[in-house]
């Protein structure tokens, strides 16, 4: 069985992605020197390696790489170590130019940047295959190798490629899916506008079409495009595995939702050995550490509540936004002892030694351009010491509160076109609900919609337009045995083929939240409506209403104007020993806050508002004790009640009764006893 940790590594990982070819050897022995003097545990190296491996087909150059761990050996540093799969070299591509990936419009993309494979290609595969054998032959036995970096990052840039071979393996894909074609049309619905098949080879990828195309066909695509992503990380995986025994194999996630939207990770979650994750802050006006804290909790509930590990983030700007601003003294440590309160085993970053050539020159990096006189350089080497106080943290797990239901095939068809409102948009009601629940410092497990809910006092379902009757069963079995439901609009309304539900919406939800719509009616941009509640107090929704109609339900909110006037806002449901309340249109933050509270109390999960708003507690607990960590994003200083007394491990002193967490810093108690 392979590791579930990387191996040999006794502390938390620090490190980089470390791109030495870009250095003259001499550069290396100045970067192992730093290393040591910052701590760094681990660094990923190789992954963009490929042209220098095998610099023309079967010739192989491993001289850099043997001299290269053997030096991280020397100093004591463990090797994530890259099968350089995602870039193959020029060769191959002027060989074999169809393993290019096209795009839906018939663009062939070509050789010169990163990532541009089409996972089909035959040719591909088996030389991604045979690089793998040769890497895992050549350094199974190691002692520098604590783990396998398969590719970089499947699904960016390139989600799907739509070429000639796709669509026959689109085919392959459908026919052991669907067994028949006429299977195939039921599920896509094809009766409509008379696009049916009789025969497989008919079908092709949803390329360009003159209207909108078959969203069961598109829906499928999706499918289909992932999972060839999967098998390909798969073949490598099992290569590593027979050839280099008992040694984990990852590959890197981008588990923020608006950093890669084309990969179920609950799907991939089980099939690397540990789960390891990329993040990068966005700058899009919003606090970026909710972003982070839920990207971080998305990740910790792909590996299943395990630890996993944060393999990049930036130790200041990265440079592939519009604007890139750096980050602000602190923000490093805060940023990536986050991850580490939301189960990393470790922060590592890309990358280790700023680059000089190329196109992320711009991307900041734990040695920057400025050399070690610098700002970026000083923290890395108080983070690297902060690390190492926190090495009993390992396998510990961090506690929820509260689970969010998350799907990314229901994403996948809530983005398909023409709904009823394009301003709709289920990864802002889960960013939203989220942040909601990270206001009130909650911390939030994700599950999947058809996962074991019995754990969790409070389910929120933010968006989930498409449920399957067994996802709508577990939610009703889950009220009904106790369990407090909060739905919002447009969830549980058509099947996995985006078929609607047989019968009044929500079809997958009817039961359980006890009420039927008869109407969906959207907003237009700028509208919204009044909604009050029991106590004449008034709340605004946008976006969405609709025409709900309780039947077991009973009203709380009501519209006060709009086209669904009169008509419930929110009800509930008493189900069994459990409540379900839904909602019917966009609540802003007040009223999400609002809903929440409601739904908590019925839950008795008690929220800690005595909490600053962005001072985030969050516990991780295990063998080696209860750690509470306290990190204050806000500007001002800020107090944590402690429930007993305990050792602040960065600064090693204790702690007691109410912990003081300057202004931007970090604190964490572990709990005596
Ligand atoms: C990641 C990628 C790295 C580097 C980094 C910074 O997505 O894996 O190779 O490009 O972004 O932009």
């Amino acid at each position: 069985m392979p590791e579930t940790t990387p191996t040999g590594l006794t502390r938390l990982a620090f490190g980089g992605d470390y791109n030495p070819e870009q250095w003259p050897e001499t550069v290396w022995h100045e970067d192992v020197r730093l290393m040591r003097e910052a701590g760094v545990t681990m660094v990923s190296v190789g992954i963009f390696s490929w042209a220098l491996l095998e610099p023309s087909p079967g010739k192989y150059d491993f001289g850099w790489l043997d001299r290269l761990l053997d030096l991280l050996h020397e100093n004591g540093i463990r090797a994530d170590l890259g099968t350089p799969t995602v870039v193959p070299p020029v060769w191959f591509y002027r060989e074999h130019p169809e393993a290019l990936p096209v795009a839906a419009d018939g663009t062939r993309y070509e050789f010169g940047s990163r990532g541009a494979i089409c996972h089909s290609n035959t040719d591909y595969r088996a030389v991604a295959a045979n690089i793998t054998t040769k890497l895992a032959e050549r350094y199974a036995g190691h002692p520098a190798l604590a783990m396998w970096h398969v590719h970089n990052e499947y699904g960016v840039p390139v989600s799907a490629c739509y070429c000639d071979s796709c669509a026959a393996h689109f085919r392959r894909w459908l026919a052991a899916t669907y067994g028949t074609v006429d299977a195939v049309n039921e599920a896509w619905g094809t009766a409509f506008w008379g696009q049916r098949y009789t025969d497989f080879d008919q079908i092709n990828p949803p390329r360009v079409a003159p209207t909108v195309g078959n969203p069961g066909q598109a829906l499928d695509y999706k499918r289909f495009a992932d999972a060839t992503m999967r098998e390909n990380f798969v073949a490598e995986r099992d290569i590593l595995h027979h050839l280099a025994p008992g040694v984990p194999v990852t590959t890197n996630f981008m588990t923020a939702l608006s950093q890669c939207d084309s990969v179920d990770y609950w799907a991939w979650g089980r099939e690397v050995d540990i789960v390891t994750n990329d993040h990068y802050l966005i700058t899009d006006g919003r606090r970026t550490h909710v972003n982070l804290a839920m990207a971080a909790d998305l990740t910790r509930s792909v590996a299943g509540g395990a630890p996993w590990l944060l393999l990049e983030h930036s130790t200041s700007g990265i440079n592939w936004q519009p604007h890139n601003p750096a980050k602000a003294p602190g923000q490093m440590a805060r940023n990536s002892l986050a991850h580490v309160a939301r189960g990393s085993e470790g922060a590592m970053f890309f990358q280790w030694r700023q680059s000089r050539r190329g196109a992320e020159k711009f991307h900041s990096a734990m040695v920057p351009h400025a050399g070690t006189e610098s700002r970026v350089w000083r923290e890395v080497v108080e983070l690297g010491a902060s690390l190492d106080s926190l090495s009993t943290i390992r396998g510990t797990r961090t506690q929820a509160d509260v689970a969010v239901l998350w799907d990314w095939h229901s994403w996948w068809a809530q983005n398909l076109a023409w709904r009823p409102s394009e301003d709709h948009d289920a990864r802002e009601r889960a960013d939203a609900f989220y942040e909601a629940l990270y206001d009130r410092h909650l911390t939030v497990d994700f599950a999947h919609p058809e996962a074991d809910l019995s754990a969790c006092p409070l389910v929120v379902v933010p968006a989930l337009y498409s449920m399957t009757e067994a996802a709508g069963n577990n939610v009703r079995e889950y009220v009904e045995n106790g369990g407090t439901l909060v739905v919002s609009y447009f969830s549980g309304i058509v099947d996995e083929h985006d078929a609607v539900h047989e019968g009044p919406y929500p079809g997958a939800l009817r039961d359980v939240l006890g009420l039927t719509v008869e109407e969906f009616s959207p907003l237009l941009p700028g509208e919204s409506v009044r909604i009050t509640g029991p106590d004449g107090s008034e709340l605004t929704g946008d976006v969405w209403t609709e025409f709900v109609v309780p039947r077991e339900a009973e009203t709380v909110w009501t519209y006060a104007d709009g086209p669904a006037a009169g008509h419930p806002a929110v009800t509930r449901h008493r189900l069994g020993e459990g409540s379900a309340w839904y909602v019917s249109t966009r609540l802003d933050a007040q009223g999400l806050d609002a809903l929440l509270g409601w739904a908590a109390d019925d839950a008795g999960v008690a929220p800690r508002v005595d909490l600053p708003r962005d001072v985030e507690v969050v516990r991780r607990v295990g063998e080696s004790g209860t750690y509470l960590f306290a990190i204050n994003h806000s500007s001002s200083d800020a107090k944590v009640p402690l429930e007993g007394p305990g050792t602040e491990l960065l600064t090693g002193e204790r702690a007691a009764g109410r912990l003081v967490v300057g202004a931007g810093a970090v604190r964490v108690v572990r709990l005596d006893g």
